[in-house]
């Protein structure tokens, strides 16, 4: 049975619990809940990447990360430069111009692709875009054509379902921008193509390095088209016409941060300890229900996803929906700027192109019982906030 939500016009009194950790940012987002420093202490520093213990640190790095997210024995691994955008742009410019390609998008960042192969490979493609909240119909989706999306539109708290409209037998190749997704949600393998994230997302990690996951069909067409463009050293995935297989191994096309890598061996450990891919969905579902309780019970506050099978279980975008706001904006980074002051939710504003609302990071390395203890402070923060506002008026 539905609840009826209560319409709340009194004043709230400050809770008294504050969240352990009040790191709820987007990215990078909070640390694995067991981090120190001194778990990095066997980090390889001043030696060389390429040395036998490097090598192995990298080798270590690409064989968990199969592991934990069971990517298949034949799809490649790579740690590459520059986080996500590095794993995503050398996969575009490295392969998109063969075919016609469809572009997605429906929300920044799969904007900011849209601009890269429209106005700076200017290359044959559809756009098709979705406003936030909303997601393009995949059903309508030309999958013979490359298509390029991002798994879990990190700005608008909207992801793709499920892996059910792509088809087996596409001709085109599928790009996925899963950086937001990866390590907190099921993907399905068999229809992605090539799929990138960063350590600094759902684990916690740190950024700068990306990683770039290749189906058998995109290694084939690497190997068997060249794209009309000059590819920068930094973006290079073959040479003389075959994969460079040392990337995929741990071979890295620059210096790497080994610190980095520790971190992100450490983040994969602790993501053993909690029972892998399935314990980490579990707990950023948990996350997310404890938002989703909250929303049901308040009035004042809903998911911008518009439907519920759309809604992420990690970047939670809300929207404050109470008519006696005036100017929506100014509402919402007033409410995040006193969760800040109190230092009960620290970088909770919704980005910068989204609407006006809050993003609460609910990704696995966020414990539920902090999620449990900032939401009070919100319906706090809100209820000071309307009544700030109707004072000034
Ligand atoms: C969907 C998506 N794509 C790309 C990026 C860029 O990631 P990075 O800064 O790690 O390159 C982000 C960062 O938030 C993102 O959310």
């Amino acid at each position: 049975m539905a609840m009826t939500k209560p319409v709340s016009h009194d004043v709230v009194r400050k809770p008294t619990t504050r969240p352990a950790n009040p790191r709820f940012s987007s990215g990078p987002c909070a640390k694995i809940p067991t981090f120190s420093l001194e778990k990095l202490a066997d980090a390889p520093l001043g030696r060389s990447h390429r040395a036998a213990v490097g090598k192995a640190r990298l080798k270590a790095a690409i064989d968990g990360t199969r592991e934990i997210l069971g990517i298949p024995d034949d799809y490649r691994i790579g740690i590459v430069p520059a986080s996500d955008t590095g794993a995503v742009e050398m996969a575009m410019w490295s392969l998109l111009g063969a075919r016609k390609a469809t572009m997605l998008a429906w929300e920044s960042f799969g904007a900011g692709w849209v601009t890269d192969v429209v106005k700076q490979l200017k290359i044959d493609a559809e756009v098709k875009t979705a406003d936030y909240g909303d997601i393009v119909d995949l059903a309508s989706v030309d999958f013979d054509t490359d298509v390029v999306f991002t798994w879990n539109g990190t700005t608008s708290g909207v992801r793709v379902p499920n892996g059910d409209a792509i088809p087996a037998d596409r001709a085109g190749l599928t790009i996925c921008d899963a950086t937001s997704a990866a390590f907190a949600m099921d993907l399905p393998w068999d229809k992605l193509d090539v799929t990138t994230f960063s350590w600094q997302k759902v684990l916690g990690g740190e950024a700068a390095h990306g990683m770039l996951v290749l189906s058998p069909r995109a290694v084939e067409r690497l190997e068997s088209y060249t794209p009309a463009w000059p590819l920068p050293k930094i973006f290079r995935l073959t040479k003389g016409g075959k994969l460079i297989e040392g990337i995929f191994v741990g071979e890295t096309i620059n210096t790497p941060s080994m610190l980095a890598v520790e971190d992100y061996l450490v983040a994969l450990d602790w993501a053993r300890s909690v029972g892998g891919l399935q314990g980490l969905i579990a707990r950023a579902n948990a996350n997310t229900k404890a938002i989703a309780d909250f929303v049901e019970l308040h009035d004042w506050i809903d998911f911008l996803a518009q439907d519920p099978a759309t809604v992420s279980n990690t970047s939670v975008c809300l929207k404050f929906t109470d008519p006696r706001i005036h100017d929506g904006a100014a509402f919402a980074k007033a409410v995040a700027k006193r969760l800040e002051a109190e230092g009960v939710a620290l970088d909770v504003g919704a980005y910068r192109d989204a609407p006006p609302g809050l993003r609460i990071w609910c990704g696995g390395t966020v414990e539920t019982a902090d999620i449990a203890a900032m939401l009070p402070w919100l319906e706090w923060a809100f209820a000071t906030e309307i009544e700030a506002q109707t004072k000034a008026a």
